[in-house]
């Protein structure tokens, strides 16, 4: 029987990100330099397939401090950290290396950077992601204001409105954030924003490559983990730009093959935490089913490099 035709848009940039890629190498760095168990604050990145990948090597997962020994490295995941958290590694004499994504720490900075200045912060991010715990934790508790919409904008209560800055998590949409900005700004004309925007290279990038390829594809696919916030943005990025079928999947078993019937164009992509080999095993899964032409759609070339901490630099020296 002759396979139908299927047009394959394969998003670039998609997949992994310098900080995501960071991140891993420190846990295998770290297993190289210390041995198994190294301990890993949190899912080190939000993919179910790479946190399993190092746990065979010998990483635990916990998600607090105090589930680790005291006498074996932790790491902090590339999402970022409370300041209560280092502190505590500290107090407890823990040698601790933190994966936080160096986009992340920038936040992180300005975020101080700003309270110091006296300025009352707000935080553009969702609530609850780890990555908007820890910025938030930079500064005392309550003193940061979460908005999520437009509509939390209109009901925040703050000390000065003259006294006001705004800092985003990394991964948000664009083009809704641009919304809350508008609001905020509306509302508290003095409000300080961030140099250069919060949103990171990596998220606008593949948000950028999704609009190129959804409107012309009968489908989309997000290779992502549910809890990867980038991965869920790029669903509905994909579904706002006019793709009328955009869903997440993990792997290839989680296609959906009854709601992609008669599909003659499918684009795919992958948020900034998923392997490229699955993303593979994807494109194979639908190779099985239809004669596929693979045309990649590129909208930037990202050539983004983060260095891991020096205590990792030279593995082979086995000392803390
Ligand atoms: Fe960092 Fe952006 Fe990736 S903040 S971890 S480069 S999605």
């Amino acid at each position: 029987m002759t396979k139908p035709a299927l047009t394959l848009y394969l998003a670039a940039p998609r997949g992994f990100c310098a900080g995501v890629d960071r991140a891993i190498k420190i846990v295998e760095l770290a297993l190289e330099k210390w041995g198994a168990p190294v301990y890993v604050r949190h899912e080190i990145v939000h993919n179910k397939f790479v946190v399993d990948g190092l746990r065979a090597k010998g990483a635990v997962f916990v998600e607090e401090l105090e589930e680790c020994p005291q006498d074996r490295p932790v790491i902090f995941s590339a999402h970022g950290v409370p300041k209560s958290v280092p502190a505590a590694a500290e107090a407890r004499q823990m040698v601790y290396v933190d994966a936080t994504c160096p986009l992340v720490s920038k936040v992180h900075i300005e975020a101080q950077r700003h309270a110091e200045q006296g300025l009352q912060m707000i935080m553009i991010g969702h609530k609850g992601h780890p990555e908007t715990v820890g910025t938030m934790g930079q500064l005392p508790e309550g003193e940061v204001i979460l908005v999520e919409t437009p509509e939390d904008v209109a009901k925040v209560q703050v000390r000065d409105p003259q006294q006001l800055a705004y800092v985003t998590q990394t991964t948000l949409s664009v083009d809704d954030t641009k919304g809350i900005v508008a609001a905020l700004e509306a509302r508290f004309p003095a409000i300080v924003g961030p140099h250069k925007e919060d949103i990171c290279y990596a998220t606008t990038n593949r948000q950028e490559a999704v609009k190129a390829v959804a409107p012309k594809s009968d489908a989309m696919l997000v290779v992502g983990a549910p809890n990867s916030s980038n991965s869920r943005r790029l669903v509905e990025v994909g579904a706002k730009a006019g793709c009328k079928y955009a869903q997440l999947v993990q792997r290839a078993d989680n296609i959906d093959w009854r709601a992609l019937e008669g599909i003659s164009s499918i684009a795919i992509t992958a948020g900034a935490s998923a392997p490229e080999l699955l993303v593979n095993e994807v494109i194979d899964a639908f190779r099985a089913r239809y004669d596929v032409t693979v045309e990649v759609v590129e909208t930037a070339v990202e050539r983004v490099e983060f260095k891991v901490p020096r205590v990792l630099r030279h593995p082979a020296n086995k000392s803390a």
